[in-house]
C-alpha cells in the first residue's frame, strides 16, 4: 500500500506549480473506446486501462494539495450503451473499490457519490455504499465520483427538494439551489479537464461550471498520466479568472 506524500513548496517549483493550484477539479474522462479501438481490442479492455490511469491521477490530486476531485465515471445517458459494455463498467467500479479502498481510507481520502445509485446492481452498490460509509469522516481529498450522473437530473432534484421543503421563492437563491446539488459541501468547482479531444460538457457539472476553466487534451483517458494533467493544471494557473469584474 502506498502513502502518499504532498509534495513540498520547491517540488511544486520544480514543476512550475507554485501559487494558487485549483481547489476543486472535474474530470471528463473520455477515449477509453477510442484507445482500445486503436489497439484492435476490446472497448473493456480501454476502460480497465482507464481505471489503471484512474488510480494515479487521484494520488496526484492529494500529493497536488487538491482539495476535490471529481470525475464523470457513469453518467445518466451511459445506460444506453450495449448492456456488456455497462455490465462491464460496473464489474470494475466493484473491483477498483475492493482494490483501492485501504490505500484511499489510509491516505485519508473521502469518498463522495454524485448520482442516484439506486439503480445499480446490489453488489455494485454495496461497495460504493460501504466505501463511502468508511472514508466519510476522512479530512483528505474529496473523491467525487460522478455515476449514474447527468446534470439536469441533477438541477431537477435539486428543484423538487427545494419545493417539497415548502420554502418560500422569494427565499430561493443561488446559494439554497448550490446547497441543493450533490456538490453541496464542495468547493467551487475551478477546472473541468475534458480528455481526448472532444470539447463539450456532455451533461457534466453545468451549475457547478459556471465559472470554472475549461482545459481540453488530445489524450485518450488511458494514457492521461501525472505529467499530463501537471500541464493541464499549469494551463489552469496561466488563465486571468475576472468572474465577471474587471482585472486591473
Ligand atoms: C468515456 O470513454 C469513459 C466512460 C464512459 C467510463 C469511464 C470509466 C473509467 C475510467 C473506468 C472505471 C472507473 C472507475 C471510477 C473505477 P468512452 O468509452 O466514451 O470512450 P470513446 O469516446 O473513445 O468511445
Amino acid at each position: 500500500m502506498r502513502i502518499y506524500e504532498r509534495y513540498t513548496d520547491a517540488e511544486l517549483a520544480e514543476m512550475g506549480l507554485s501559487g494558487d493550484r485549483p481547489k476543486h477539479v472535474g474530470i471528463i474522462m473520455d477515449g477509453n473506446g477510442r484507445w482500445a479501438k486503436q489497439r484492435l481490442m476490446p472497448r473493456s479492455f480501454g476502460h480497465r486501462a482507464g481505471m489503471e490511469a484512474l488510480h494515479e491521477i487521484v494520488r496526484e490530486a492529494h500529493c497536488l494539495g487538491i482539495k476535490t476531485l471529481t470525475v464523470y465515471a457513469f453518467s445518466t445517458e451511459n445506460w444506453r450503451r450495449p448492456i456488456a459494455e455497462v455490465n462491464a463498467l460496473f464489474g470494475l467500479l466493484t473491483e477498483y473499490f475492493e482494490k483501492e479502498i485501504d490505500e484511499l481510507d489510509a491516505n485519508g481520502v473521502r469518498i463522495v457519490a454524485l448520482g442516484d445509485l439506486e439503480p445499480f446492481p446490489q453488489k455494485v452498490k454495496a461497495c460504493m455504499v460501504d466505501a463511502i460509509e468508511r472514508t466519510k469522516n476522512n479530512e483528505g481529498l474529496n473523491f467525487c465520483i460522478a455515476i449514474n450522473y447527468g446534470s439536469r437530473a441533477e438541477i431537477v432534484s435539486a428543484i423538487k427538494r427545494i419545493v417539497d421543503s415548502g420554502i418560500p421563492s422569494a427565499q430561493i437563491g443561488e446559494e439554497l439551489v448550490s446547497d441543493s446539488l450533490y456538490t453541496s459541501g464542495q468547493p467551487e468547482l475551478d477546472l473541468i479537464i475534458r480528455t481526448a479531444g472532444e470539447q463539450r460538457l456532455s451533461n457534466f457539472l453545468l451549475w457547478q461550471a459556471a465559472y470554472a476553466e475549461f482545459v481540453f487534451t488530445p489524450v485518450c483517458w488511458p494514457d492521461f498520466d501525472t505529467a499530463e494533467f501537471r500541464r493541464c493544471i499549469a494551463e489552469f494557473m496561466k488563465r486571468t479568472r475576472r468572474f465577471g469584474k474587471v482585472v486591473e
